[in-house]
This record gives C-alpha cells, sequence and structure tokens, in this order.
C-alpha cells in the first residue's frame, strides 16, 4: 500500500475533523422534575447528520492506519442506512467507490444521502442478509468490507481523543451536577455503549449506563439470560438500534440496566420530544428518551437529584415519509395518542406511569 496516498487520506479526514465543531449538549426543560436535569447530545449536528459520523471516521482511520485500504479499493459495508450515509461521505473524500448493503425497509430520505456522496445502494430482502452479502460482494469485486458490527467497539478510542463520552463530561463540566446519575444509550453496533462503559470506569466515575432497546432486538433478552444470541421475527421499525443477533461490538458487561421499549413509545417519544426542543428528533431518540423518562420518574420518587444524559441520535427529518407521515403511521396500525399522552404528563408532572411499560431487566 502506497504510504503517501495513506499519508494523504489521514490527512483529508483529520482536516475534516478540524473543521467540524462538536455537538451541542441540549438541556431539556424539565417542569415536572425540580432537581433533576436531562440533557440531549445532540449528535443531529454531524456533517452527515447522525452519531454514525464518529464512528465512520473512526472505521475509515483503523483501516487506513491497518493498511487494508488502498487508492483503488472499493469500500463494501452492512448497514441500516446511518452508517452507510456517514461512509459515504468519507469514501467521496478518499475519491473511493462506496456500496452500501441494506434491508429493502431503509428510508428513501438515506438512499436519497448515500447517492448524493456517490455511494451505490444494494439492497437485500432479510436484514440479517446484510453481514453475509456485504462479505460475499466485498470478496467478488475485490473490495473491503468495513464491517461496523465487527470493529466498531476497537476503532473507537475509548481512553479519550474526543470520543463522544469524553465530550460529554467536558461539556458538562460547569453544570449543577456534572457528573451523571445516568447515561442512556441504544444499540446497534454496540460500539457507543462500549465507549462509553469502558470511559467511565477508566475514569472511575460512579456513572450508570442504559440500555434503551426495541423490544424485537436480541440486547435486553441477552442481557437477561446470555444464552439467547438471536432473535427471530418481525424486527423493529426503528432504524439503528436494536438487531436480532448479539453483534461482536456489544459488551453486556458494560449495562447496568435495560429497557425493552415498543416501537410506538418510541415513535410517540419522537413526536413529543420535536415539540418540546424544537429540533427534529428520530425515533431512537424516542426509544432513549422513553428510558430516560423512567428513570427519572423513579429518581423524583426516591427524593434523588442529579443529572440524566442521553443522545438525539439523528434528526426526524429522515423520518419524514415513515414516522412523521400519518398515511404510513396507519398503514402499520399505528396509534400514537396513548403514548403522546403518557409522555406529554411525563413531561408536566416527571413521573412516568404507563401501564404497559417494561420494568427494567436488570
Ligand atoms: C440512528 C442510530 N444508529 C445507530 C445507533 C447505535 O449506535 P451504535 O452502532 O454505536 O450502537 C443509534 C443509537 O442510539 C442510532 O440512533
Amino acid at each position: 500500500m502506497s504510504r503517501a496516498w495513506t499519508n494523504e487520506a489521514v490527512r483529508l479526514i483529520e482536516a475534516d475533523f478540524n473543521r467540524s465543531a462538536d455537538t451541542h449538549l441540549i438541556p431539556v426543560p424539565l417542569i415536572g422534575a425540580p432537581g433533576i436535569s436531562l440533557y440531549l447530545k445532540d449528535e443531529s449536528t454531524h456533517p452527515t447528520g447522525s452519531l454514525k459520523h464518529r464512528l465512520a471516521r473512526s472505521l475509515f482511520l483503523h483501516a487506513l492506519c491497518s493498511g487494508w485500504i488502498g487508492p483503488q479499493t472499493t469500500i463494501v459495508e452492512a448497514s441500516s442506512g446511518s452508517t452507510a450515509v456517514s461512509e459515504a461521505y468519507f469514501a467521496r473524500m478518499l475519491g473511493l467507490p462506496f456500496v452500501a448493503v441494506m434491508p429493502r425497509s431503509t428510508t428513501a430520505e438515506k438512499v436519497a444521502q448515500i447517492e448524493r456522496y456517490g455511494g451505490r445502494c444494494h439492497f437485500v430482502d432479510s436484514p440479517c442478509a446484510v453481514y453475509e452479502q456485504a462479505e460475499q460482494l466485498a470478496q467478488e469485486i475485490g473490495g473491503h468490507y468495513m464491517d461496523q458490527f465487527t470493529f466498531a467497539e476497537r476503532a473507537t478510542d475509548w481512553r479519550g481523543n474526543n470520543n463522544i463520552a469524553e465530550s460529554i463530561f467536558a461539556q458538562l463540566a460547569q453544570e449543577e451536577h456534572p457528573i451523571p446519575s445516568w447515561i442512556v444509550v441504544g444499540a446497534g453496533t454496540g460500539g457507543t455503549s462500549a465507549t462509553i462503559g469502558r470511559y467511565i470506569r477508566y475514569r472511575r466515575l460512579s456513572v450508570r449506563l442504559c440500555l434503551a432497546d426495541p423490544e424485537a432486538s436480541v440486547f435486553h433478552r441477552h442481557l437477561e439470560d446470555r444464552s439467547i444470541c438471536r432473535v427471530d421475527g418481525p424486527s423493529s421499525l426503528i432504524e439503528g438500534i436494536g438487531r436480532a443477533r448479539c453483534e461482536p461490538s456489544f459488551l453486556p458487561d458494560l449495562i447496568d440496566l435495560s429497557y425493552a421499549i415498543s416501537d410506538v413509545a418510541s415513535i410517540a417519544a419522537a413526536h413529543v420530544l420535536t415539540k418540546i426542543i424544537g429540533r427534529s428528533c428520530g425515533g431512537s431518540t424516542g426509544t432513549n428518551l422513553w428510558a430516560a423518562a423512567q428513570i427519572i420518574s423513579a429518581m423524583k420518587t426516591s427524593g434523588e437529584t442529579g443529572s440524566v444524559v442521553t443522545l438525539l441520535c439523528d434528526s426526524g427529518q429522515r423520518y419524514q415519509s415513515t414516522h412523521f407521515n400519518k398515511a404510513w403511521l396507519t398503514a402499520h396500525g399505528i396509534d400514537l395518542a396513548g403514548a403522546v399522552d403518557t409522555m406529554e404528563r411525563f413531561f408536566k408532572t416527571g413521573i412516568f406511569d404507563d401501564r404497559s411499560a417494561f420494568s427494567p431487566t436488570l
């Protein structure tokens, strides 16, 4: 592999980072829970619109510095969409062809974005088929299968280097409760939860990590019973989080608590939050909020004060044809009214009283 080309590729990625600002940590008003602060790390403001921008940058640097990518390498990735958008951006920056292997159900907005960056989309019928198809395609064309599901946990520098955890703690430094009681995240590859979980141990912080997981996902089941590593059945409607297989980058021992959350609850929470903060939020942000609300409610009930941090993973603009589309919701038999009510009541009272809510599984 030409070292000159690799040097230049690394410089281009570092220069992009140098031009970019950090993402905001937004306080969310919680009238009903005085003494408790809720913050959203707004990852939708990255140049490619989601927290996957961090991952894509790390994966490219890791692959470049491992000598796996050269000037003629086609990059192939298995994705539910967000990672592919971000990788298409970096592939174009380096002048490399990019192919995303994705489920056919991926939103039109994400497909358009990948193609805008010059990427090609290869669709598969079953979300479980993406790994094998991507690997096979890379072999056939002599490309490089990036494999975010294997490499997410090791491509990111979990000790620091402005990873998402270090950034959150730096931004909390002047707050009333600078060390949060809880951080709530979803898992797709598991990379984000791995980075945060390792960082809080490395820094010897008392923060606990909560996983907000779609009902259809295997992760929360695996946390209860380590022998469960796969689930069958329809996958979640929340893109980016929840998987049918336990991904290699998901590190279960770093999770202190998990909630299984229905798609209806996630979408309803995304709708309510979008109105309250005036920023558009995607479905997985709703999943995070549904879990955070239960934690905050329990803190309030026990008289505990402190802060809770969760992620605004991507914008609802990416889901205008699905989660924010009345016809789509009706076609999927989704009625948001009850869950919207629960979430609105939570914001007024600080108490989460949804009867259908799952209890903590840890
Ligand atoms: C859209 C989206 N993609 C992916 C993820 C999960 O990230 P990771 O792959 O690091 O587990 C999230 C997490 O919250 C998300 O909202």
